[in-house]
């Protein structure tokens, strides 16, 4: 990976072709200023073209998955800083990652940190875990995708209050609105995740990165693209030696293993 991040800890084989990227500046809880932004995107660029990675979990600590874009950081700019610096490329680079990402919370998910954590592609929360869109209170409002992706996976009524009124929800009610996957007690959260992400991990990496593409595609297409997408993903799987395996394995009664070829 060059040279040693240092507001992130990458944990390699956490679990058999899984890697766990660890958010790392606990004093401040976790908030993401644009260096821990940059060697998140270069880690998981890194891990997305790593054989030996099929899925990745992104952790903070049991106090803070991430408290927001770094507050201080931001304070003094312009809006023409803002343009020039434009922090949110960086988001961007993340959401071009092909291999599954699961986000492992605990404590609060705040502002960006919520919308990092949306950014991924399934959440498992501790008990103790607060989702919140603060940025309200602070006289600005989400800009890396707390009013679309918010409002996509909870809906409009909660979405409005959460980012009008900046009010923190429950792991509970996160899950109740289908914002999250899995709630667990603190000690289990990260463990918890990296199960998730080791039975992913079981499964043919390519059939799982063309079904994550397929199911992203459905939040910015007509069902008629989607299905169009869908299918051509779908045929494409017959050219792997992975779907050979796969059906080989059911006929004969065992257990497949799959080699992303
Ligand atoms: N940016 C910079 N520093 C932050 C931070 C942030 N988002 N969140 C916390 N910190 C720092 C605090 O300033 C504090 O530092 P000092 O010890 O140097 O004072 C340290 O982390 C610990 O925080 P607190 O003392 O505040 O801890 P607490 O337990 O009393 O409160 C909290 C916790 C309620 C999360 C509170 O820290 C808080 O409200 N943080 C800000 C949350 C927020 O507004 N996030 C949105 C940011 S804007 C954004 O994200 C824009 C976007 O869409 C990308």
């Amino acid at each position: 990976l060059g040279m040693q991040p240092q507001f992130i800890i990458i944990h390699q084989q956490v679990a058999p072709y899984v890697a766990h990227i660890q958010l790392n500046r606990p004093k401040e809880l976790n908030a993401l200023n644009l260096q821990l932004m940059s060697e998140l995107r270069d880690a998981l660029k890194a891990l997305d073209a790593d054989d030996t990675v099929r899925a990745i979990v992104i952790s903070g600590n049991e106090k803070a998955f991430a408290a927001g874009a770094d507050i201080k950081q931001m304070a003094d700019k312009t809006a023409i800083d803002m343009l020039n610096i434009d922090q949110f490329s960086t988001w961007d680079a993340i959401k071009k990652t092909r291999k599954p990402v699961i986000a492992a919370t605990s404590g609060f998910v705040l502002g960006g940190g919520c919308e990092l954590a949306m950014l991924c592609d399934m959440i498992v929360a501790s008990e103790t875990t607060r989702f919140g869109q603060p940025e309200i209170k602070l006289g600005i409002m989400p800009g890396a995708g707390g009013t679309q992706r918010l409002t996509r996976a909870v809906g409009k009524a909660l979405a409005m209050e959460m980012v009008l009124t900046g009010r923190m929800i429950s792991a509970a009610e996160a899950l109740q609105a289908g914002l999250i996957n899995k709630v667990v007690p603190v000690e289990l959260y990260l463990q918890e995740a990296v199960n998730l992400a080791a039975e992913i991990a079981e499964k043919s990496p390519i059939a799982v990165k063309l079904a994550k593409e397929a199911v992203l595609k459905a939040f910015d297409t007509t069902l008629e693209e989607g299905l169009h997408f869908e299918r051509k993903n779908f045929y494409l799987l017959f050219a792997s030696q992975d779907q050979q395996e796969g059906m080989q394995a059911f006929i004969e009664k065992r257990p497949p293993v799959f080699k992303g070829k």
